[in-house]
């Protein structure tokens, strides 16, 4: 889909289909809606006083607009987008709003359209802001997963143009300026659901590698890939562990970014879980959605997106990303129950269950971004099946050992609208990981599955200030649910470049 900015009245904009807004409780509409009710002869007016259009949030009204009928408007067709009230309208609305339309008016069959920014006037959004959510919405709300499907003829096609219009010349700048970054981030979570819903055949630890390769050459980003010799050399126990069950050979991916060199220490890693197949190891899942782990990356995923779109928004910081790909299989030659491994920075670790492999392979990524001075760590995984039992689909808990960061990494998702919540730290669930054999255990027991996780990890960042993204319940969905569609939703890719915009602004 191209997306453009132009500077038209609404009424002279030719397209298949114009979309305006209206809030709920206005009986006679302002600013853009206001000008197509009144090229309308009052139309729009008068279906609210009848009582068919209620501005009630995702109610379409489309409305015809034949040239011989209205010679001097040009769009083809209006459609009406209720927005709710307009107390509760926000940027979150606005996406999802967008993302309900283009879904709507591609079934419709329609090619063109035009949308003016919503909720800048009475929903008080900011103009840049709501202009990047226009365009997230359109985006990432029509986006499909297709290239298996070779055989659906009834399918309808993608609309071709976008088009912001805005007849104030003033807004230009900031409209223009929040649809490229609008652009940058869908397209960075875009590239993160297309890795998450990549068969695990289709995507190997390598593939992943070469993924992040192309995205590095295309934008100016340094690369290093480690192979199993390397992290072997570097003490990567826990990792190789994890690995040894299957055939396909692991990759230790590493993405710089230098937004400001003369400062190495201003610096934010983002390491991101990068199991490419979770069979569950020896301690094998249940086959029933099994297939689902095939979404295991969707950590590595959202950082290799990010690291896309930071690349081409330039924040004043240096940021690197790292992901430990590799399959978790049951092969002969796979780890035990029981086995005990030693971590990179030396701490022993009693694999009680091969499943929980996802924090052994981060554990070993950030004594690697330790090693290499990192003062501020964001993981994101997609680490336990306990995070839908805690908070459901619709937030990911959060752990962290640093107030600042935390804040910033809350700010920061509330501002994309992927919700997250902070989970606390407890000495209690601490001391369930303890091993009697070794310096710690890679299971919990019963209670807190999330809590212990993140317990453990944290013994890996020690004191430097770290957070932990569980996002096992949010990274894919069963349904589509607003700007998300069923299948990978690539968050918490767009938490993750609003970060590094934040902390590099
Ligand atoms: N990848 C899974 C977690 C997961 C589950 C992600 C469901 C997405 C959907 C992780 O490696 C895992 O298997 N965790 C175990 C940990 C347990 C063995 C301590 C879990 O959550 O059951
Ligand atoms: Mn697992
Ligand atoms: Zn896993």
């Amino acid at each position: 889909m191209e997306i453009e900015v132009v500077q038209s009245d609404v009424t002279e904009i030719e397209v298949d289909v114009l979309v305006v807004n209206l809030f709920e409780g206005v009986t006679s509409p302002g600013g853009a809606t206001g000008a197509v009710d009144s090229a309308l002869g009052g139309v729009i007016s008068e279906l609210i006083s009848d009582g068919e259009i209620s501005g009630s949030a995702s109610e379409f009204t489309l409305i015809h607009t034949p040239n011989s009928a209205f010679p001097s408007f040009k769009p083809a067709r209006v459609l009406v987008a209720g927005l709710g009230s307009s107390d509760s309208f926000d940027t979150d609305v606005s996406r999802r709003v967008s993302a309900a339309v283009m879904r709507k008016l591609r079934t419709a069959g329609t090619k063109q359209v035009a949308t003016i920014v919503h909720g800048v006037g009475i929903g008080g959004v900011d103009t840049q802001q709501g202009a990047q959510a226009v365009v997230e919405g359109s985006l990432l709300g029509s986006y499909r997963f297709l290239k298996y499907r070779t055989t659906d003829k009834k399918r309808k096609p993608d609309i071709e143009n976008l088009v912001v219009v805005e007849g104030d010349s003033s807004k230009l700048d900031a409209i223009n300026a929040g649809v490229s970054i609008g652009i940058a981030y869908s397209e960075a979570e875009i590239l993160a659901r297309n890795l998450v819903n990549e068969p695990a055949n289709k995507l190997s630890p390598a593939d992943l590698a070469a993924v992040a390769e192309k995205v590095a050459g295309a934008n100016g980003l340094e690369i290093t890939v480690l192979e199993q010799a390397d992290v072997e050399k570097l003490g990567m126990g826990a990792y190789v562990g994890v690995s040894q069950g299957g055939p396909r050979p692991l990759k230790f991916i590493h993405m710089t970014y230098e937004g400001d060199s003369a400062n190495p220490e201003n610096n934010l890693w983002l390491i991101g879980k990068g199991i490419t197949f979770d069979s569950g190891g020896i301690s094998l899942k249940p086959g029933a959605g099994m297939g689902k782990m095939k979404g295991d990356m969707g950590g590595g995923a959202s950082v290799v997106g990010a690291m896309q779109a930071i690349s081409q928004l330039k924040p004043k910081l240096n940021v690197h990303a790292v992901c430990a790909a590799t399959d978790n299989m049951p092969g002969g030659s796979a780890q035990r129950p029981g086995d005990v491994v030693t971590a990179m920075n030396g701490m022993t670790i009693e694999v009680d269950n091969t499943d929980a492999e996802g924090r052994l392979t981060l554990a070993d990524a950030i004594g690697y971004a330790l090693s290499k001075d990192a003062v501020r760590i964001v993981d994101i995984a997609t680490l336990t099946g306990a995070a839908r039992v805690a908070l459901g689909d619709g937030v990911s808990p959060v752990f962290g050992n640093d107030d600042g960061l935390m804040d910033a990494v809350l700010e920061a998702s509330e501002n994309v609208g992927e919700p997250m919540w902070r989970l606390p730290l407890d000495a209690v669930t601490k001391r369930q990981n303890s091993s009697k054999i070794a310096d710690l255990k890679n299971t919990g027991g019963r209670g807190g599955g999330s809590t212990t996780a993140a317990h453990f990890i944290a013994d890996f960042a020690g004191d430097t200030p770290w957070v932990h993204i569980d996002v096992a319940a949010t990274s894919m969905l069963d349904n589509t649910r607003g700007w998300m569609p069923a299948g990978a939703t690539g968050v918490p890719t767009r938490s993750l470049i609003e970060l590094a915009m934040r902390l590099g602004g």
